[in-house]
């Protein structure tokens, strides 16, 4: 069966009740194909591919079977929704996400967010690769954001609103959880890696940056700098998810020392660092079980 819009939409708003009744599509199409309320979100970015098949998947649900879903274009996203257990806890999956740079606008881009808010979804966990501007940091470390600068040109909740999709002017003073960076950088510590936290810059891309733009960025309070999570985030705490999101670092920036940034290089370097990711997220969702259990 295919669905209208799955390709990027024309225009950069959409009328709310338009969104919502998106939104609900969707959601009921997934509703049909898997019965259980996910306890957590994942969006898998670049890198984490394989992180899918720790998921005992009870439905596998291609994007282009769901109503309204974008279609997934960029390098390494499968573009599939894997619903199912992780440590026995019920999770929805995104294997793949879309980008500004794929020409999606970011009411488009964030619709799944919205999804898996409507379907019960507390916590949100979101992965990305990203270039490190902080020269303490290495090729393969892993960052818990703690905070971001929104350079994207574009904000998913600019256009009509209502009260089905949240406040209009969400406050951003917290957007990260603060007990789950802690809890991520304690997983850290115990599997014997370095999990930093710090400031994510997004910017639509698709070019890297010039020295100039990664001396700017380092130079306003950028730790690393990406081309998406911002707009999911922004989306999720309007929604009132706990939001954790982790990069890989796929690159160092020092812009008086700067190699060229090659794609192919950035998906490698983010493969390389996926047993970290891995385990953040697997304790998560452990501690999230332990959490529930207790009560
Ligand atoms: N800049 C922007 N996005 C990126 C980078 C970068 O250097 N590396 C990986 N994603």
């Amino acid at each position: 069966m295919s669905h209208p819009q799955s390709t990027p939409e024309s225009y950069s708003t959409v009328p709310a009740e338009k969104l919502v009744q998106q939104v609900e599509a969707a959601a009921s199409l997934i509703r049909q194909r898997w019965q259980h309320i996910p306890r957590m979100g994942i969006i898998l970015g670049t890198g984490l591919g394989n992180f899918a098949r720790e998921i005992d998947a009870e439905a596998v649900i291609p994007y282009h079977d769901i109503p309204h879903f974008p279609k997934s274009t960029a390098v390494g996203h499968a573009g599939q929704l894997v619903c199912g257990r992780l440590r026995g806890l019920p999770v929805i999956t995104m294997e793949g996400r879309f980008h500004t740079y794929e020409g999606y606008p970011t009411w488009q881009i964030t619709l799944p967010v919205r999804v898996m808010h409507a379907l019960g979804a507390g916590l949100l966990v979101v992965s990305n690769a990203a270039g490190a501007v902080n020269p303490h940091y290495c090729t393969g470390d892993v960052m818990a954001i703690e905070d971001h600068i929104n350079l994207m040109g574009s904000n998913p909740l600019i256009g009509p609103t209502n009260d089905t999709l949240g406040a209009r002017f969400p406050d951003m003073s917290l957007p990260y959880d603060f007990d789950l960076i802690e809890r991520a950088q304690l997983i850290a510590r115990q599997e014997d890696f370095v999990c930093h936290r710090g400031v994510y810059v997004a910017l639509s891309g698709p070019n890297y940056e010039t020295r100039a733009e990664y001396r700017f960025l380092h130079k306003i309070g950028g730790d690393v700098i990406g081309m998406s999570t911002v707009p999911e985030v922004i989306v999720a705490h309007q929604q009132g998810l706990r939001v954790l999101a982790l990069s890989t670092v796929t690159n160092v920036c020092l812009p008086d020392a700067l190699g060229e940034t090659d794609g192919d290089e950035v998906v490698a370097a983010a493969s390389s660092a996926e047993r970290k990711l891995r385990a953040i997220v697997l304790g998560i969702a452990d501690h999230l079980q332990q959490e529930i259990e207790r009560g």
